[in-house]
C-alpha cells in the first residue's frame, strides 16, 4: 500500500509510521516541521510544505496512492485559544488542500483525526457519535468544520472517510518539551523536571486518557476496515479518570513529591469540564478493546519518559 501521512513528524504520525510494517506499505510523510521536530524517520520519503498553502501542492510528484491519514494542523488548544481566526482559517484550508491532494493522487479513502473537543460539554455522559456536537473551544470548532468538510466532498466524489474523534492521548514518544499540549505529559515534564506540580484547572475535571498504542492499533485497523467507511467513529478508552485521580497515580513514581505540592491555578473558559467517550461502535467496528487502563498506561509512559533522561 502506498499511504500518505500528513504530520508525520508528530506525535501520532511518527508513532505511526513505527508501528506499520515499512515492507508492506510505502509511506510518504507531509509535514512543515512545525512542532519541535528532532526524529528521523527511516525508509519514508519526506514532503516538506506547508499544506495550507495551496500553491505548494503541485511539488507532491509521488504519483498515485491508497490511503490518506491526515494529522496534519494546529493541535494546541491553548495557542488555538490565542489565535482563533488563525487558528479556524489554517485548519480549514489544510482540510480542503488535504482533500485536493487525495483527487490529485486517486486516494481511494481518507482517515481524518478529529477530536473529542467537537463535543464541547455534554449534558449526558459517555458521549456517543450521536450526541450533539457544540464545541466550546476555537480548537472544537475547528476540528468540526473540517469533519463538515470532509463530508461534503465526499459526496460528490469516490473518496471514501473515516473521522476518527480522538479523545486525550497519551504515552511514549509524546514530546515532553512541549507545555502547550499534551495532559499527562504536561504533568510529567513537571515532575521529570523538578518543576512546580501546577494544575490549570479544577481537579474534578474529567477526562478520557487513551494510551498511543490503543490509539494506534485502532488507526491500522480502521484504515482497513469496510465497516469504518464513511464513519465518525470515537476512539477513546471509555473510562472516566478525574485530573485529581492522574495526579495521585502521577505522584506515586515521584518520590519528591507528594499530593500537598500540587498547586492549583485557574483554568480557562474553553476547557471542557468533564468528558469521556463511549467506544462501543469501535468495538463494533474493528472489535477494539483498550489494552491499558490508566493505571498500567502510566506506569508504561513514566518508564520510557525516565529512560528518556538517563
Ligand atoms: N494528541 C492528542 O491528544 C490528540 C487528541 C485529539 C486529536 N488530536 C489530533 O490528532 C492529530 C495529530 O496529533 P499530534 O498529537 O500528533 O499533533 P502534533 O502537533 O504532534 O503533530 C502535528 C503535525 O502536523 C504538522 N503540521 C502542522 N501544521 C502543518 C501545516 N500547515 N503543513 C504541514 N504540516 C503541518 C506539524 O509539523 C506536526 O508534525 C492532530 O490533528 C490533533 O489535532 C490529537
Amino acid at each position: 500500500m502506498k499511504i500518505v501521512i500528513t504530520g508525520g513528524m508528530g506525535f501520532v504520525g511518527s508513532s505511526l509510521i513505527n508501528k506499520l510494517d515499512l515492507d508492506m506499505n510505502e509511506i510518504f510523510i507531509i509535514d512543515n516541521f512545525s512542532t519541535n521536530v528532532s526524529k528521523t524517520l527511516d525508509r519514508c520519503e519526506l514532503i516538506n510544505i506547508d499544506l495550507s498553502d495551496k500553491s505548494q501542492l503541485h511539488t507532491i510528484n509521488i504519483g498515485s496512492a491508497d490511503i490518506m491519514i491526515h494529522l496534519a494542523g494546529p493541535s494546541s488548544g491553548p495557542a488555538s485559544a490565542k489565535d482563533p481566526d488563525g487558528t479556524i482559517d489554517i485548519s480549514n484550508k489544510i482540510t480542503f488542500n488535504v482533500l485536493r491532494v487525495c483527487e490529485q493522487l486517486s486516494i481511494k479513502r481518507l482517515l481524518f483525526a478529529s477530536s473529542m473537543a467537537v463535543y464541547g460539554n455534554p449534558s449526558k455522559l459517555p458521549v456517543d457519535e450521536k450526541s450533539i456536537c457544540k464545541p466550546i473551544s476555537y480548537y472544537g470548532i475547528a476540528k468540526l468544520s473540517s469533519e463538515y468538510i470532509i463530508q461534503a466532498f465526499c459526496k460528490s466524489s469516490n473518496l471514501e472517510y473515516s473521522i476518527i474523534r480522538l479523545f486525550n492521548i497519551y504515552g511514549p514518544g509524546q514530546d515532553l518539551t512541549r507545555m502547550d499540549q499534551g495532559l499527562v505529559s504536561i504533568y510529567l515534564s513537571m515532575l521529570l523536571n523538578d518543576k512546580s506540580f501546577v494544575i490549570k484547572g479544577k481537579l474534578d475535571r474529567v477526562r478520557d486518557l487513551i494510551h498511543i498504542d490503543d490509539v494506534l492499533n485502532s488507526i491500522i485497523k480502521v484504515m482497513f476496515s469496510n465497516a469504518g467507511v464513511n464513519q465518525i467513529i470515537n476512539v477513546c478508552n471509555g473510562s472516566p479518570v478525574t485530573i485529581d485521580e492522574l495526579a495521585k497515580i502521577l505522584i506515586k513514581y515521584f518520590e519528591n513529591y507528594s499530593y500537598k505540592d500540587i498547586i492549583q491555578e485557574e483554568g480557562s473558559p474553553d476547557d471542557i469540564l468533564k468528558i469521556y467517550g463511549n467506544n462501543d461502535k469501535l468495538s463494533k467496528i474493528i472489535g477494539y478493546k483498550p489494552i491499558y487502563d490508566i493505571e498500567t498506561g502510566v506506569k508504561d509512559f513514566v518508564s520510557w519518559s525516565k529512560n528518556q533522561i538517563r
